[in-house]
């Protein structure tokens, strides 16, 4: 938590004549971690040189504390388009509104977390800057814009900050830590993962599916690492070598051929493997593409923007080298690729239930293009893991996905496709807890007879009496679609009761079309039965998110 503000405060107050800060404010808007991960070396470094620091999550910080910063450090990443994540979301408001206070005595900076495949690179960033600046405090450094392969740059900019700030603050003295440690944590991480086993990998879907989904079982055993129902399970992979070994020979490269990434030298092969992204494109490597090959086509798509967007989604780097044929050298080609990143999956399981597993709802996403099948990366690995094989994990936690504190609070779950895996493991930890609150589950896939994940899971949990009430949607299955959000409309009077009474709502699932037909969806039963205006009930919803009754975790 934010304990040191007042010792902040206290100095500022008590000597004015001192223009020395006493401590550095360090807060992180983060939504999968990798803020926070950055903002805890900062905080660590300048602890290292002596001074005092406060970190916390944005979600954590009171705004009345600005007025009295001096010294202001912001890590903040962005989502979706150009969206605040979740714990930046009212600091980000503040900043914006009308109460903001004038910060003319602030000196801050911004370290600013994007993915340069979306069109609002780094927006939440940017904001805080210009928001910050507009009040009157003082960047210290240029606001340092990163993309997905953020961690060198990340580094050198808190080195370069820490400098910076050596004149405005003292080092004597400067004793004030408070260093909000988060839960989950555990000797393993993102960097340092868990080399896990996996128990099961099982088809799920049934035959004739035009998807596949998997369930994974994963042993945790004796490491130590521990979750939340609602947390996500890090996941790292090898690309799969029939595709390396494609890439390679469509290039006439040597799969062998000693290379170097970072400080380590190994074979192309091997880097190709473990430490490249193959399966996930981005604009900076269909330019470099273009440019290589000369081709006119991917030219034109490279200046592009929203033809850079689709190229990306239905394209790969064998794809590249496939259709557009170029004479690259390995180290040319290694310079191109980013880092390989692990993927986050929302867990499935309750350790109440399954105690030392993990388990996951894993769609493998697969596709044909030019007669070549083409899989995603992780999705790929897990599904074709076998019995026994390794796979190196860590436990990335969510606070913004919590059940209710209160086991009789009502609890209304909202995940059509694999959108449902954390249920299953609110479900498992809702028994656990001999919880005595309604739940309700909203769930859709294609059709009943193949998509129906953990059916007769579902099942048992409504003989037992432990699940409420069940509503499906299988889109299809009848000659129009039906969706989630039609059986929310359709329950629209029962659904507005239950949040009358105080559920929780929860989403999880496809962000870009799914979670916003359901919020709108939402909104309608607040207008029609609560009689609300469409403002009033937008309203509603936000005050429903902002007393953590509305939680999404949608990707
Ligand atoms: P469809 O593929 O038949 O269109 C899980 O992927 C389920 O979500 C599928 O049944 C899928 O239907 C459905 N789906 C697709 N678009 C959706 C949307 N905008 N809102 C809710 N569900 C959607």
């Amino acid at each position: 938590g934010y304990l040191a503000a007042s010792a902040n405060q206290g100095q500022l107050a008590g000597a004015p004549e001192s223009a020395a800060a006493q401590s550095i404010t360090i807060l992180y808007g983060s939504q999968t971690g990798n803020g926070r991960g950055v903002a805890k070396a900062l905080a660590a470094k300048a602890q290292a040189l002596g001074y005092g620091v406060n970190l916390a999550s944005m979600g954590e910080y009171n705004v009345r504390q600005l007025k009295q910063e001096t010294l202001l450090l912001l890590v903040v990443s962005t989502h979706g388009e150009g969206d605040a994540p979740d714990d930046a979301i009212e600091l980000h408001k503040f900043l914006a509104s009308k109460r903001a206070p004038k910060l003319e005595q602030l000196h801050y900076s911004v370290l600013a977390l994007g993915d340069s495949s979306y069109e609002f690179f780094c927006q939440t960033g940017k904001d805080f800057d210009a928001r910050l600046s507009a009040l009157g405090a003082k960047a210290l450094l240029p606001t340092l814009e990163c993309d997905v392969d953020y961690e060198d740059k990340a580094e050198q900019w808190q080195q370069q900050v820490l400098e910076t700030v050596k004149p405005l603050i003292q080092t004597a003295g400067a004793n004030v830590v408070s260093i909000g440690a988060a839960k989950g944590d555990s000797e393993y991480s993102k960097q340092q993962p868990y080399s896990a086993e996996v128990l099961v990998s099982q088809k799920i879907t049934g035959r004739g599916s035009d998807k596949d989904v998997r369930h994974v079982e994963i042993d945790l055993a004796d490491s130590g690492l521990s979750y939340q129902v609602g947390d996500a399970l890090g996941v790292w992979f090898s690309n799969a070598s029939g595709l390396v070994a494609e890439v390679i020979s469509g290039l006439g490269l040597d799969a062998a051929a000693s290379v170097t990434v970072g400080k380590d030298t190994m074979t192309l092969a091997q880097a190709l493997s473990d430490k490249k992204e193959l399966t996930q494109l981005y604009p900076g490597l269909v330019k470099g593409w273009a440019e290589l090959s000369g081709n006119a086509e991917l030219l034109g798509i490279s200046q592009d923007k929203e033809l850079t967007r689709q190229f990306i989604l239905k394209h790969q780097l064998a794809d590249l080298v496939a259709l557009y044929p170029v004479t690259v050298t390995a180290a040319e080609l290694l310079e191109l690729l980013r880092p390989l990143t692990p993927r986050l999956y929302s867990i499935a399981s309750s350790q109440s239930e399954v105690e030392a597993e993990v388990h996951l709802t894993v769609a493998l996403v697969e596709d044909e293009r030019h007669g070549a099948a083409r899989f995603g990366g992780a999705s790929h690995f897990l599904a074709s893991a076998e019995e026994g094989t390794r796979v190196k994990v860590y436990v990335e936690p969510n606070k913004h996905f919590r059940l209710p504190e209160n086991p009789e609070t009502p609890v209304i779950m909202v995940g059509p496709g694999t959108g449902v895996a954390p249920f299953r493991a609110f479900m498992q930890e809702r028994v656990a807890q001999g919880a005595s609150g309604d739940s309700w589950l909203f769930f859709g896939n294609p059709h009943f007879e193949q998509d129906f994940l953990y059916q007769t899971e579902w099942q048992q949990y409504l003989k037992n009496g432990d699940l409420s009430r069940i509503d499906v949607a299988f889109s299809r299955d009848q000659a129009h679609k039906i969706y989630v959000q039609h059986k929310i409309q359709e329950q629209a009077e029962t659904l507005w009761q239950w949040l009358q009474a105080g559920a929780h709502l929860y989403v999880c699932g496809d962000a870009e079309r799914m979670a916003k037909d359901v919020h709108q969806a939402l909104i309608q039963v607040a207008i029609q039965e609560g009689g609300l205006e469409q403002e009033a009930a937008e309203a509603y919803f936000e005050s429903l998110r902002a007393d953590k009754r509305y939680q999404k975790d949608v990707y």
